[in-house]
């Protein structure tokens, strides 16, 4: 159940927070299971007198991190990060590559994990697809303007539906004052000609499949975290 859940992600999460040491800057993921790793580095920062700077990929997770008493940099002052921790909506088995963004926060997620030296994937194994797209719709960051015809065109990527994403019966806007459309996918073979075809489409900003990306994933199950490596 969904407290079961919740223990993995956080077994997952304290696994990766080990992986941080003195000096190092890092990248903070968002969403439920980066929300346990955040906490966690905060034990470590408070208790061990753990000595690091970190970035994050939210507004949620900076604010979380400025109250935990994590020390916070940015762009100023860093291109290229040491590690990067961060959760994920599906992981391919075979390839490990990802869709993230359910959370909203794909851009600013993949910013930071391109400048990630290291970037570790934390999920429970409900997470694992043996195919991208089959659980999770990808989502496509869109500037508002014109939004109606990157959908029409999403649609002709293969999307079932490219849908804008709602909080009540308002437009959810980004971090970035961006819109997201959740594409549905029946399944997606070719991950990276998906990824061309999208970017190819004017007024999309960026999309939740992370290619290429991932260092390794710790995958937390009822036997343990399973570590996995490209
Ligand atoms: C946020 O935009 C997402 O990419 C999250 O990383 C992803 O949704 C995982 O979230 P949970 O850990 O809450 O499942």
């Amino acid at each position: 159940d969904e407290k079961d859940v919740a223990r993995l992600k956080e077994e997952a999460a304290r696994r990766a927070v080990t992986y941080v040491e003195d000096g190092m800057i890092v990248g903070l993921g968002t969403g439920s299971t980066a929300r346990f790793m955040i906490a966690a580095l905060g034990e470590r920062v408070k208790n061990e007198g753990l000595r690091i700077e970190a970035i994050a990929t939210s507004e949620a997770s900076d604010v979380q991190a400025r109250e935990l008493g994590i020390p916070m940099t940015d762009f100023a002052a860093h291109s290229v990060f040491d590690i990067g921790i961060d959760g994920a909506d599906e992981v391919e088995r075979g390839t490990l590559e990802l869709v993230k963004g359910l959370g909203g926060a794909l851009l600013r997620e993949k910013i930071v994990a391109s400048a990630c030296r290291r970037f570790v994937v934390i999920v429970d194994e409900s997470k694992l697809v043996d195919r991208l797209g089959t659980h999770a719709p990808l989502p496509v960051e869109v500037v508002p303007w014109g939004w109606e015809r990157a959908a029409r065109l999403l649609a002709e990527t293969g999307a079932q539906a490219a849908k804008p994403r709602m909080v009540r019966d308002k437009l959810f806007v980004t971090d970035n004052s961006n819109l997201i459309l959740d594409c549905h996918y029946p399944g997606i073979d070719d991950p990276a000609a998906l990824s061309r075809a999208i970017l190819a489409i004017t007024g999309v900003v960026d999309h939740g499949l992370f290619l290429g990306m991932t260092s390794e994933v710790l995958v937390a199950g009822t036997g343990g975290v399973q570590r996995l490596v490209p």
